[in-house]
């Protein structure tokens, strides 16, 4: 047999699927993608296929507008805040935001929590000047009470999932007056979130919601149209608007469509924040009852729903196993990352529960074969 027939034959879900841990891009709902197989050669009728058609005509219009409006209802974004699709990938907002929302004297305060918020405060740093209110050890969220917020400052810049540590916030941190802007990269769409406490939100769209190639800004549409002179063309908020100054990424845009209508057909962000809690307390459980086995470097209190870092203290070699093993057993995309190291099980949104419940299971397996 050969590999790829030798998987397909391993595999426990439909079309010979593994459980896809990755961090992302990530797996993707099979009901979304076998819409996209049926849709590919002639979506819809229209004899092309989604990647083949104007990005101003009518199958596209349509398939963008809904688009917005479902992740609306989703998210119950208030009326006064706007939706753009664009490309750059959340990184690119590390540089749109200043750009849209500052001018070089202002000061900006950043949380850092983890890799993601300190490559975002190193990139406003080039725009207009950073303030450090707030710096993690990559475990922990320190203590809103220790926060030094800048007065004036015209925003606090924080990320609401650390993908790389797995360092999660329970909630919009408290900020007063002070405009609250989140990278939602990694958790976007896995909870309900209050909109109306955030002037932007942002997330790339290759975890939770679509393909990569698309990046999710939701900004409070007072903020719009205040970017600098000098603010490169498919960076201001103001001209982007509507998604179609240039030529946005159908495709992405297209599935993340798809992705939108599932979610909202599953019950909305309650359920899935459920099926999420569920599906996170599988594996933390079976972290917590392995003796000391497995480890988790994250404090209790603000470890993700999303990405779940974990390493095998006594015996570092013995991840290298730990993998290979998993790998068998279809479970894949498990490496910690290169800045980490040990394991790093992603259970977004579409990863089922059965998935993390064969991580589990296979967890407890290993460490009974494995304890020395
Ligand atoms: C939290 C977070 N922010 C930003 C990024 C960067 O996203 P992109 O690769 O779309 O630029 C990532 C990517 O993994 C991420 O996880």
């Amino acid at each position: 047999m050969d590999a790829p027939a030798q998987k397909a034959s391993l595999a426990s879900g439909a079309h010979g699927r593994v459980f896809n841990f990755s961090a992302g891009p990530a797996t993707l709902p099979v009901p979304v993608l076998e819409q996209t197989q049926s849709d590919l050669i002639n979506y819809q009728g229209s004899g092309m296929s989604v990647m083949e058609m104007s990005h101003r005509g009518p199958e596209f219009t349509r398939i963008i507008e809904e688009a917005e409006a479902d992740l609306r209802k989703l998210m119950e974004i208030p009326d006064n805040y706007k939706v753009l699709f664009l490309q750059g990938g959340a990184s690119q907002q590390f540089s749109a935001i200043p750009f849209n929302l500052t001018q070089p004297e202002d000061t900006v305060d950043q949380a850092v929590t983890g890799s993601w918020s300190k490559k975002a405060a190193e990139e406003a740093g080039k725009y207009c000047k950073v303030n450090i209110a707030a710096k993690g050890d990559n475990k922990s969220v320190p203590d809103r009470s220790t926060w030094k917020l800048t007065p004036g400052a015209r925003y606090l810049h924080y990320c609401d999932n650390e993908t790389i540590q797995g360092v999660e916030f329970s909630g919009a941190p408290e900020v007063g007056d002070t405009l609250l802007v989140a990278d939602m990269s990694s958790n976007f769409c896995s909870k309900p979130v209050d909109v109306s406490k955030y002037a932007l939100i942002y997330a790339g769209a290759q975890k939770n919601i679509g393909p990569a190639g698309v990046v999710v800004v939701i900004v409070r549409e007072d903020l719009v149209g205040k970017a600098r002179a000098d603010t490169p063309v498919t960076l201001d908020y103001k001209i982007m608007e509507g998604s179609l100054y240039n030529t946005p990424p159908c495709w992405s845009i297209y599935v993340c469509g798809l992705v939108f209508k599932h979610l909202l057909a599953a019950g909305g962000l309650s359920g899935v924040k459920a099926n999420n809690d569920a599906k996170a307390k599988l594996v933390y459980d079976a972290i917590e009852a392995s003796d000391g086995f497995y480890s988790s470097p994250v404090e209790p209190s603000v470890r993700s729903n999303m990405n779940i870092p974990f390493t095998i203290p006594s015996d570092a070699a013995l991840e290298k196993e730990f993998l290979q093993e998993a790998s068998k057993k279809n479970m894949v995309q498990l490496k910690g990352h290169r800045s980490v190291g040990g394991m790093r099980a992603s259970v977004y949104n579409s990863m089922p529960l059965e998935g993390a419940q064969a991580l589990a299971d296979f967890m407890k397996d290993f460490q009974s074969r494995h304890c020395r």
